[in-house]
């Protein structure tokens, strides 16, 4: 009965938390640093950033209700080559006495970048000219830094709309590109020479660790700088670690990219503790996650083999569920339809990816996700919609969601299935730490999938509005308990319920 007066449904703050067996005191509350979503801002969004905008954002929103200090980090590319890229393009373009204005060009990035991708690709020349832009904008060059805001604005825009339409909660005050950390690389790098780390190798500044080798038993570097002068990736990450650890007071962070990164992360942490970047007390996680693929078992690509685009995804998503509205309740007004399709289409596609063991791939299947049987967001969204209707049709308050809410509170727990139900709404706080330590929104998908089974057995054996109180009255609170406890867990994933559907 602990369950249903508590509006955070028996999850526990971390001071209220105890310490596992054996040690003393309580949990504290960290400062987790969760990196996700972080794209490459050269081009539009596409399917790539999809599974770490949404694992990362299920994430965070879990650390953040078990109470702990959750800073999000989104870390985008804007710094790179492809900047270089796409200055030399529009140089290119006006020499030849085009005089296509900039903001037209800039309408639509992704053909802008797929243009001079082809010519850095197939021209040495343009190749090159694309590299000392990137120097130039590295050191300030104030033509490219212009040029550069540009690209980036309209850019951000762009993810912005995506993650307004995903219900994704990155801010703009979340940001912090590659670019804020220029001007810490030279300190960086002369920081690991102190340390005594660094080593020149072909004209490069590197680092070499025992424990990382090729196949052939050779050290492998950690490039930190180009010969040329140029600094990478792996630099900008160790700046960042600093700064997380140095500014943000990190204690544990977080980055939530796919798996073929893992050797990358692995690099930057340990050159991180061994140059004192990051204390042993910092957990530095890397939190994979496999590719999308189509049903062939190929990665996900359009007809055509390009790269999908998120809003035409999105877009695809609510069209789809429409149809799935229209064959439940074909009589609802067209815009109310239309909100619960948004819901349901969107909710569909987190869902199929959350409930999913991250570190491995997983089939993107529309048939799959908008199921109406099985493990997937229409199902948890109807199994809620369920009980809501159970509430109005017996005259009931529908808003027992809300905290000011304790009417449902006498349990009185005799038949098998109300035992197994009951049991099962215990299971949810120790659901949600475990989603939250070991980073795997799918125990969450899985036990809400379960709890909505234990509640259609329930349901289909035990009558609720029909029986004599006081076993009505229990009956509905085992209902309620249920719903708030769906409402919150799909919460917690990113996925909104509805009333009906
Ligand atoms: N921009 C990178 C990419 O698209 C992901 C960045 C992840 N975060 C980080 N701190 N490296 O692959």
């Amino acid at each position: 009965a602990a369950i249903a007066p508590d509006e955070r449904l028996g999850v526990a703050k971390p001071h209220q938390r105890y310490l596992p067996k054996g040690t003393v005191g309580r949990q504290a509350a960290q400062a987790v640093v969760v990196d996700y979503s972080s794209p490459n801002l050269a081009k539009e969004m596409h399917v790539g950033h999809l599974r770490s905008t949404i694992i990362g954002d299920a994430l965070a929103r879990t650390l953040e209700f078990l109470g702990h200090n959750v800073k999000r980090q989104n870390h985008v590319g804007d710094w790179g080559t492809q900047f270089g890229m796409l200055v030399a393009f529009m140089d290119r373009v006006r020499e030849g006495g085009d005089t296509e204005d900039l903001s037209r060009e800039l309408a639509d990035l992704e053909e802008l970048y797929r243009k001079a991708k082809h010519l850095f690709d197939t021209d040495p020349d343009f190749a090159n000219t694309a590299r000392e832009n990137v120097v130039k904008l590295q050191s300030g060059d104030e033509n490219c830094q212009i040029r550069w805001l540009n690209y980036t604005a309209v850019s951000l825009l762009h993810c912005e709309k995506v993650y307004g339409r995903l219900g994704v909660m990155l801010k703009r005050d979340d940001i912090r590109g590659e670019s804020e950390y220029n001007d810490d690389l030279p300190e960086v790098v002369a920081d690991l020479e102190k340390a005594g780390l660094l080593t020149e190798s072909q004209g490069a500044q590197c680092v070499f660790l025992d424990e990382f080798r090729n196949k052939d038993n050779e050290p492998l570097p950690v490039i930190v700088k180009k010969t040329d002068g140029g600094y990478l990736y792996a630099t900008t990450d160790l700046a960042a670690i600093r700064y997380r650890v140095g500014e943000l007071h990190a204690e544990r962070i977080l980055y939530v990219t796919d798996s073929r990164q893992a050797l990358h992360f692995r690099q930057i942490f340990a050159v991180a503790r061994k140059a004192g970047f990051a204390p042993e007390s910092v957990l530095l996680e890397h939190v994979p996650f496999g590719m999308m693929l189509d049903k062939g078992g190929q990665p996900f690509k359009t007809r055509e083999g390009g790269t999908v685009k998120l809003t035409d995804l999105l877009d695809e998503a609510e069209r789809q569920a429409i149809g799935l509205v229209n064959a439940k309740n074909p009589d609802l007004p067209d815009e109310q339809k239309r909100e619960i399709a948004e819901k349901v289409g969107i909710g569909a596609v987190k869902y199929a990816d959350l409930s999913q063991n991250r570190t491995s791939d997983y089939v993107f299947s529309w048939d799959k996700m908008l199921s109406l049987d099985g493990n997937t967001a229409p199902y948890m969204q109807y199994a809620y919609a369920r009980i809501q209707s159970i509430f109005r049709k017996g005259d009931e308050s529908t808003d027992y969601t809300e905290k000011k809410s304790t009417n449902y509170t006498n349990f009185l727990i005799e038949d098998p299935a109300e035992r197994a139900l009951a049991v099962k709404l215990l299971q949810f706080a120790e659901t949600v730490e475990a989603v939250a330590s070991e980073c795997l929104p799918n125990l969450l998908c899985g036990y809400l999938f379960d709890l909505a089974g234990a509640f259609t057995t329930f349901y289909e054996s035990c009558p609720v509005l029909k029986s004599p109180e006081p076993t009505r009255s229990s009956r509905l609170a085992l209902c309620a308990a249920t719903g708030r406890t769906i409402r919150t867990g799909l919460g917690l994933l990113g996925i909104e319920t509805v009333e009906q559907m």
